[in-house]
C-alpha cells in the first residue's frame, strides 16, 4: 500500500539513483522497491541525465555514484546543493578519507562504499529522513527539522550508579543517528566507561584522552579517534589508564567538547555520577541534561540534590530533563509519585525490560536497532525525536 499523507498525496520518500553502471542502479532500485515508504522516481546513467531527472521529479534523496564519465558526482552534487532541496548520498568504490571529506563539503548526507549492501543503503536513507512514522506533507522537500551543527551537546547522567545511564546514552546516540547525520557518543566515565562494550567496540584502542589539545581536534583526528559503529554513530571511548584520567581536568573536557561538537549534529555525553570538575564542564555546555532515575528512594534523593545543585549553578529548569527508567519494575513507587516528589514531570519513561536489555548489553547490540518494536526501544526513539525538535526550535 502506498503511503498517503492526510491530504491524500503520495507521502513516500522519493529517490533518484544515478550510476553509470546500470546494473548497480537497477540492483539498488530492486532493494528499495520492497520498502512501502520509499519510491524510486528514476534511474540515470550520467550526472547530466541525473540532473535533468532531478529537476523534473524533485526527489527527496539522490543516491549517486562518485566516479562517472563526463561530469562526476561531486560536481553534480555541488549543482544540486545550489538549486534543489534533494539530499545526496554518495556511492563510491573508493574508501578514501579525502574523497569523503570532499563529498561532505559539497553537502553530501551520506557516503556508502561499494560493494553495496541492501541494509547499508536502507539505513543511510533512513538516517537522512525521519522514518518510520514521520508524517510527511506530500512529496515536497524533506521537512524533518535539522539542528545547526555545532550546538547540541546532550548530557546523560545517572542519579546513582546502575540506573541505566550508559545503556540509555548509547541507545539514544544510535537512535539520533537515524534522524541526524553525524552523532558522536562521548564516554566521559574516565575511570570506568562501558560504552565501547555496549556498542561491541571493545577492540577500539583510541580513547578520549588522546584529544587533549582543543587545537588538534580536526576532522582527520576525529575520523581516526572517534571510531565509527556500524549504525553510523561515532564513539570517543573512555581511557583505560587511570593516570590519563587523572590528568583530564575541567578545562580539558570543556575545550574538547567545545571543539568536538563543531563536527557533529549531536554530541551525546555519557556523564559520570561523581560530581567532580569534569562533570561541571559537561553540565556547563550540555543542553539538555538528561537526568536518569529509577523509582527507588535512594535514586530519587540523589536526583533531588543533583537538580538543586544544577539550579544553584544557574542551569535553567527547562535544560534538565527527567528520564524515568524501569518505571514499572516492581519498585513500588508509581512514576506520578516520583514526579510529585521531584516537582518535575518525566520527559520520557522507559519500562523495565530485562530480556531485551540484557541481551542487548551482553551482545553489544543496541536495542533501538535490534528490538525496534519493543516498548523500551520506542521510548528511546521518541526521546530522540523530541530532542531533535527541541534543538531545531532553539
Ligand atoms: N529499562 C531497563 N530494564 C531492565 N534492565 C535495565 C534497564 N535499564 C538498565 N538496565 C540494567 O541495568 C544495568 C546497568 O545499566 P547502566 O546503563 O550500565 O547503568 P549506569 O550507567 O547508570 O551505571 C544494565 O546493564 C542493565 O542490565
Ligand atoms: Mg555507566
Amino acid at each position: 500500500m502506498a503511503y498517503r499523507s492526510p491530504d491524500g498525496m503520495d507521502a513516500r520518500v522519493r529517490i533518484l539513483i544515478i550510476d553509470d553502471l546500470i546494473e548497480t542502479a537497477q540492483t539498488v532500485r530492486k532493494w528499495l522497491s520492497t520498502m512501502p515508504d520509499l519510491r524510486v522516481v528514476g534511474i540515470a546513467t550520467s550526472a547530466r541525465e541525473g540532473l535533468d531527472l532531478a529537476r523534473r521529479h524533485q526527489p527527496d534523496i539522490i543516491l549517486m555514484d562518485v566516479n562517472m564519465p563526463g561530469m562526476d558526482g561531486l560536481a553534480a552534487a555541488h549543482m544540486i546543493s545550489l538549486e534543489l532541496p534533494a539530499q545526496v548520498i554518495f556511492m563510491s568504490v573508493e574508501d578514501d578519507k579525502d574523497l569523503m571529506q570532499e563529498a561532505f563539503k559539497v553537502g553530501a548526507r551520506g557516503f556508502l562504499v561499494k560493494p553495496l549492501r541492501a541494509d547499508d543503503v536502507l539505513s543511510a536513507i533512513r538516517r537522512v529522513v525521519q522514518l518510520p512514522g514521520a508524517t510527511r506533507g506530500g512529496s515536497g522537500p524533506l521537512e524533518a527539522p535539522r539542528g545547526k551543527r555545532g550546538q547540541h551537546v546532550v548530557a546523560v547522567c545517572g542519579a546513582k550508579g546502575g540506573v541505566g545511564c550508559s545503556v540509555i546514552a548509547a541507545n539514544l546516540a544510535v537512535a539520533l543517528a537515524e534522524i541526524a547525520s553525524e552523532v558522536v557518543l562521548v564516554d566521559a566515565n574516565l575511570h570506568a566507561g562501558d560504552d565501547h562494550v555496549l556498542l561491541n567496540l571493545d577492540g577500539v584502542t583510541h580513547t578520549l584522552d588522546m584529544l587533549r589539545d582543543p587545537e588538534e581536534v580536526d576532522v582527520e583526528t576525529l575520523q581516526s579517534i572517534a571510531v565509527k559503529h556500524e549504525t553510523g554513530v561515532r564513539l570517543l571511548r573512555s581511557p583505560d589508564d587511570p593516570e590519563a584520567a587523572r590528568e583530564y581536568r575541567r578545562e580539558t573536557m570543556r575545550g574538547m567538547l567545545m571543539e568536538v561538537r563543531e563536527h557533529f549534529d549531536f554530541t551525546v555525553v555519557d556523564t559520570p555520577i561523581s560530581l567532580g570538575e569534569v562533570n561541571e564542564a559537561v553540565f556547563e555546555i550540555a543542553d539538555p541534561i538528561l537526568v536518569v532515575t529509577t523509582p527507588e528512594i535512594t535514586a530519587i534523593n540523589r536526583v533531588k540534590s543533583l537538580l538543586e545543585r544544577l539550579r544553584r549553578n544557574g542551569v535553567a529548569p527547562d535544560r534538565c530533563w527527567l528520564i524515568g527508567n524501569r518505571v514499572d519494575g516492581g519498585y513500588q513507587i508509581a512514576p506520578k509519585r516520583v514526579e510529585q516528589s521531584l516537582g518535575q514531570r518525566f520527559a520520557a519513561q522507559l519500562p523495565d525490560d530485562v530480556n531485551t536489555i540484557i541481551q542487548s548489553v551482553n551482545r553489544g547490540h543496541p536495542f533501538v536497532t535490534q528490538h525496534r518494536r519493543s516498548a523500551v526501544s520506542r521510548a528511546v526513539h521518541d526521546l530522540a525525536r523530541r530532542l531533535q525538535h527541541y534543538v531545531a526550535a532553539k
